[in-house]
């Protein structure tokens, strides 16, 4: 399948592997790669810029496909370093940036002038249209069902797509809820040039995170997500446990005069105790409603094929069907 997304990355799939936070790491990235999709290290789950180098040469010694590198800007008192993010992003020959968070202009020239074609992530048409405005080379449209940061508007994706079809120039993937075949006709029905696709990349054979971390997606249905921390305006899409269901009461008792420090233990540096030691009741970990799609643990080469066939039954039977007037199931 070829679209504006295959062609922008130079791979063979429209799918691409969203940045996750102790996932995205170059185990995960080189599997997406080597299976024709586009793979993304998680800039900011490296401890230092040398880090990222080292993880950034590791994954081009996993695979000679083209593979990406998340930078997210968090809403931070110490930020990270991000020029030198950006430097041994640039360094390492690193050819796809995926921003996130805040508005990328910083470091956007930088990149450009490196030839590096970036996609930023957004949760409404007007974000998008900035990150158009500002020269994103694509965005990656995440709506409200999506693991992760949804916003705070909370336009799910049957809207926002269609949404950003309507306004946009440039291309842009479809993100949040996507897990197969459907997945990717419909977001190709709906104006988008491919998908990207998070907590369905985590239930795979080579995400490096504890099997406890897969084997609780396969498990959740698309009623075990809870929506976290919206009165700091940092809302988060995360799977439910013990430690989530005692922030939201703590939510519920101090409503607007909850402040970050209140909830410190269900959230903060909860990561690696997750996904690396698999303690499920750690803290809140994002997950989107997708889990409830989510049924088995194949290998990232295995789910991947298996979209791109589903796909092509889907438009070249199905929907070919429906045109003839075939009346099918
Ligand atoms: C465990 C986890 C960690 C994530 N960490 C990040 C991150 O650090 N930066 C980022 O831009 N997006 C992050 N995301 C969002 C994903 O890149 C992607 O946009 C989202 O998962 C799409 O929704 P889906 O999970 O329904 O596929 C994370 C998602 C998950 C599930």
């Amino acid at each position: 399948m070829k679209t504006a997304i295959t062609e922008m990355f130079g791979i063979e799939h429209p799918i691409i592997q969203g940045g996750m936070h102790f996932v995205g790491f170059a185990e995960m990235a080189a599997a997406v790669s080597n299976a024709g999709g586009l793979g993304i290290i998680t800039g900011l789950s490296l401890k230092t810029p040398e880090d990222l180098a080292n993880e950034i040469a590791k994954c081009r010694d996993m695979t000679d496909k083209p593979f990406g590198v998340n930078i997210t800007f968090l809403p931070t008192l110490n930020p990270p370093d991000y020029p030198a993010i950006v430097k041994v992003i640039i360094d390492g020959g690193v050819k796809a940036v995926e921003t996130a968070g805040r508005n990328p202009a910083q470091v956007l020239p930088h990149l450009k002038d490196a030839g590096i074609k970036v996609i930023h992530k957004c949760t409404s048409v007007r974000h998008s249209l900035k990150a158009q405005d500002i020269g994103c080379d694509a965005v990656s449209v995440d709506g409200f069902e999506c693991g992760g940061h949804p916003g705070e508007d909370d336009v799910p994706n049957m809207i926002l797509l269609p949404r950003a079809a309507d306004e946009l120039d440039i291309p842009f993937v479809s993100s949040g809820g996507q897990a197969d075949g459907r997945s990717l006709v419909a977001s190709l029905a709906m104006g988008a040039q491919g998908m990207n696709m998070g907590t369905r990349f985590i239930a795979t054979k080579e995400a490096p995170v504890h099997e406890n971390v897969k084997q609780a997606i396969v498990a959740a249905s698309e009623l075990d997500t809870r929506l976290v921390m919206r009165s700091l305006r940092n809302t988060e899409r995360v799977l439910t446990n013990d430690a989530v269901e005692r922030l939201i009461e703590k939510e519920k008792m101090l409503g607007d005069k909850l402040k970050f420090e209140d909830i410190i233990e269900e959230v903060a540096g909860v990561y690696p105790r997750i996904m690396l030691e698999g303690d499920m009741d750690a803290g809140a970990w994002s997950c989107g409603m997708v889990a409830g799609l989510i049924n088995d643990i194949p290998t990232c080469k295995e789910l991947i094929d298996r979209i791109m066939t589903e796909a092509d039954q889907i438009i070249n039977q199905r929907l070919a069907g429906f045109v003839k007037g075939t009346v099918n199931a």
